[in-house]
């Protein structure tokens, strides 16, 4: 009868048991570390998505109907809005690097400065009370829906909210570096 108090025996095949665990692990870990960086990529360095303060010239409450405020996104450090919807050459998660905030019928809405149709930045017309792009002659209400030009829809949003002090303004956007 063997003692069952001695120690086991280390035999070649607990040897070569072990030595193709290892060797199994080591090629599992060395084949699914690509696959895995792929499917989940670490954020480029310095790069931080996240809500964008943004300072105005008016405070928010101040915004008269039919006015419209626009702003450029932070340079120090560099950074953009996330568009929440688009058509055209606009697209949600596309970035912009500068927006209006417009009242509009009482509604406050905040747009990308880009025009649906290939980008450009559109301007306020004072006057028209409309959002004119100077490329092609796109035009947009103030509820950003297009009534003129080759634009195939209206402006995108950008999602925002108020901040702690009245001339803030939180936009969705991202720290693209330093
Ligand atoms: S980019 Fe605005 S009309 Fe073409």
């Amino acid at each position: 009868m063997a003692d069952a108090a001695a120690p086991k025996r280390f035999t070649r095949r607990t040897f070569l048991g072990w030595w193709l665990a290892g060797l199994m692990t080591a090629t599992v870990v060395i084949g699914g570390a690509p696959l895995l960086l792929y499917l989940w990529p670490a954020a480029p360095k310095g790069q931080k998505k996240g809500p964008l303060a943004i300072s105005l010239a008016t405070p928010v409450s101040q915004l008269q109907d039919g006015q419209a405020i626009k702003f450029d996104a932070p340079t120090s450090p560099n950074s953009a809005f996330i568009m929440a919807d688009g058509v055209g050459d606009n697209a949600a998660g596309d970035l912009a690097f500068g927006g209006f905030l417009v009242k509009n019928n009482g509604k406050l809405d905040c747009f990308a400065v880009n025009c649906s149709h290939l980008g450009c930045p559109i301007g306020l017309n004072e006057t028209a009370k409309s959002f004119d792009c100077p490329c092609h002659g796109s035009r947009f209400h103030l509820n950003g829906q297009r009534f003129d030009g080759p634009a195939p829809g209206p402006l995108s949003h950008l999602t925002w909210k108020e901040g702690t002090d009245p001339n803030t303004i939180l936009i969705d956007g991202i720290i693209l570096g330093f």
